[in-house]
């Protein structure tokens, strides 16, 4: 009986590369079934060509809706597959719509789950992603924890220590294995980017869903332009609204289409700062070095605050902060920006040392032979 990767969305891919080539190398037999949260050919194709990812065995197509839409249309969807395929296990990634979905379906169908990137909270149950990982949790046979402070997480949730394993971050593996590929110069050439520039992405529903807290948030950015280039590249979600608050009517502003991921983080490698809503680009610019300004309330992800370059921003100390990050002063998020090498070793968090993939197959391959 075979593995089944559960990939949807966009960071899933990025997850699931290095956990796919591990459980490979260790002669697992695998399967991956896409969900079609993700579906345009920049959200989901150009992550499977450029990391290397196998074709997917099936696309479900459930495509986008409200959650309840989206969220049915995965259950019964990933049912069937799950029924069909019988599955040894299941692995689910991240804290995505199909995450939760294929968690909630196997674990009815009694296949046991390994949830890659369990443990995280951001104490924000206003978030979906924070439903979303905590049920994750509560249904893994495996919990696979990406940084130390999720262990603790998930014993104060009642998981029994049995099941978690910190194992590393396999982001970061992705990240690593492909350092040599994110070539600056040639992506500045490719999308016309100028010299120095800070990098933006916005996509969160509290940030982008609502018109008016999107033409703030416009506003805002139109400040961080006036101070360096502005460099965006636009998710599908909040397109209009950030549009229609006329984000590219303003000197220096450049709205790209969404990037693949070696362009996305050679972008990110070459840029002054980032100004983001995301959660792995937290994790990432952690490890290039790049001053990363988080517009949220909260994260997920606090060790890239005390380890790394990421500090939390509200819209109005957006401006001031990129502001102290472009000054390189002391206290910014982190002026100085070194290349990925030796300092970036200083301020790499516990275990994000491109070894998680394999970790996470052993792992696995350990609880099936029991
Ligand atoms: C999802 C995740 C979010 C993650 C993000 C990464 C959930 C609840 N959220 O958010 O945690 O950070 O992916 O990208 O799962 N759309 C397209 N083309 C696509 C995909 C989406 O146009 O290929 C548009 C549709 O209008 C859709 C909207 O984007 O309604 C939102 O897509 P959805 O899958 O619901 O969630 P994301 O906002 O992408």
């Amino acid at each position: 009986a075979p593995i089944v990767h559960v990939l949807g969305a966009r960071p899933n891919f990025v997850k699931a590369a290095p956990v796919i080539d591990a459980l490979r190398a260790l002669g697992a037999e695998q399967a991956v079934v896409h969900t079609g949260q993700h579906y345009d050919a920049r959200m989901s194709e150009v992550f499977f060509d450029e990391l290397g990812l196998p074709e997917p065995d099936v696309n479900l197509g459930v495509g986008s809706g409200g959650h309840a839409e989206q969220t049915a249309a995965l259950l019964v969807g990933l049912e069937k597959e799950f029924t069909g395929r019988s599955p040894a296990l299941v692995i689910v990634y991240g804290d995505v719509n199909s995450t939760i979905a294929a968690a909630l379906v196997a674990a009815k169908l009694q296949i046991p789950v390994a949830h890659v990137e369990a443990g995280l909270r951001s104490f924000d149950m206003s978030m979906p992603e924070e439903v979303n990982r905590r049920l994750t949790d509560q249904l893994s046979a495996l919990c696979l924890v990406t940084s130390p402070e999720g262990v603790g997480h998930l014993a104060a949730e009642g998981v029994p220590v049995a099941r978690a394993h910190f194992v590393g971050n396999p982001m970061i593996d992705t990240l690593l294995a492909n350092l040599g590929k994110f070539d600056t110069d040639r992506v500045r050439e490719a999308h016309a980017l100028p010299g120095r520039y800070v990098l933006a992405t916005m996509h969160r529903p509290a940030n982008v869903d609502d018109p008016e807290t999107a033409a703030a948030l416009v506003r805002h950015l139109h400040g961080v332009a006036d101070l360096a280039d502005l460099v965006i590249p636009v998710h599908p979600r909040g397109r209009a609204n950030l549009l229609a608050a006329g984000l590219d009517e303003h000197d220096g502003v450049h709205v790209l289409e969404p990037l693949g991921y070696i362009d996305f983080i050679a972008a990110v490698r070459g840029a002054a700062a980032v100004v983001t809503d995301s959660g792995g680009l937290q994790e990432e610019t952690t490890i290039l070095g790049v001053p990363c300004l988080t517009v949220r309330p909260n994260t997920e992800r606090p060790i890239t605050v005390t380890h790394g370059t990421n500090r939390l921003v509200t819209f109005e100390e957006l401006v001031p902060a990129v502001r102290k990050s472009l000054e390189g002063e002391p206290g910014s998020a982190n002026g100085s920006a070194p290349e990925p090498g030796r300092a970036a070793a200083d301020r790499r968090p516990p275990l994000w040392d491109g070894h998680a993939g394999p970790r996470i197959a052993e792992v696995i391959m350990r609880y099936l032979s029991e």
